[in-house]
């Protein structure tokens, strides 16, 4: 069987300087935990490079949580795809609801971010949600590349607590599935990932992994998995 994946995506809860003392202090765990899943940790910009240091030589991969959506021009404060690269990570989330929703991101846009971060050998951890959850599919099948990460996150299931049924999502998860001829989907699932959901989202067979949020503030992203 292969590893589950785990994204751990620290939105901008954790500082530069925790971030960097963070993952000295953990890693270690962090080394110990990805023998058993396949991990990538999604810091704020700003420690990424120090991280990339810290974890260099070992089993644990980086991730952006965002790039823009041209590769270089007059889009004061953004960060290009190609800039993520020579940083050291190797992944970079998009499509997250917190991109559409606060910043008025559309699904164009995160299509073209995809094919940048393509061309710049990144892999894009595709978010989907259930609000135009069809036209998502749609524009992400028609893409036709051999590889994909989706991380299926329905909108109130995101920083809530909540999980929702799981039959009604078991449902959902396998047409995602289904909606893509190419063989390799890697498929997670994002929203209320915690310790008191992830029995219950274990037996989510389909499932190939999870991404997991702030858990609201302090708490460590990813500490509950080293149980
Ligand atoms: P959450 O966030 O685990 O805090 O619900 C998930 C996400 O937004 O990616």
């Amino acid at each position: 069987m292969s590893k589950k994946m785990i994204i751990a995506n620290w939105k901008m809860y954790r500082s530069y300087t925790d971030s960097i003392a963070w993952s000295k202090e953990h890693k270690q765990e962090l080394v110990d935990l990805a023998k058993k899943v396949q991990l990538v940790i999604c810091p704020e910009l700003t420690p990424l490079a120090t991280m990339a240091t810290i974890f260099d030589q070992t089993p644990i991969a980086l991730g952006a949580q965002n790039c823009d959506y041209i590769l270089e021009g007059a889009h004061t404060g953004e960060v290009a795809a190609s800039s993520l690269a020579q940083l050291g990570c190797t992944f970079c989330i998009v499509g997250h609801w917190e991109r559409y929703h606060l910043f008025n991101e559309t699904l164009e846009h995160v299509i073209q971010k995809i094919n940048l971060l393509l061309a710049h050998t990144l892999q894009p951890i595709v978010c989907v949600n259930d609000q135009n959850f069809n036209e998502q599919l749609k524009a992400l099948a028609a893409l036709k590349i051999p590889s994909l990460i989706i991380a299926y996150e329905p909108v109130n299931a995101i920083g809530t607590g909540t999980i929702p049924d799981l039959e009604q999502l078991n449902t959902t998860l396998l047409s995602i599935r289904q909606a893509f001829t190419i063989p390799q989907v890697t498929l997670l699932y994002g929203g209320s990932v915690n310790p008191a959901t992830i029995d219950k989202l274990a037996q989510l067979t389909v499932l190939d992994g999870y991404l997991i949020g702030s858990l609201r503030s302090k708490q460590r992203v990813v500490g509950f998995l080293f149980l």
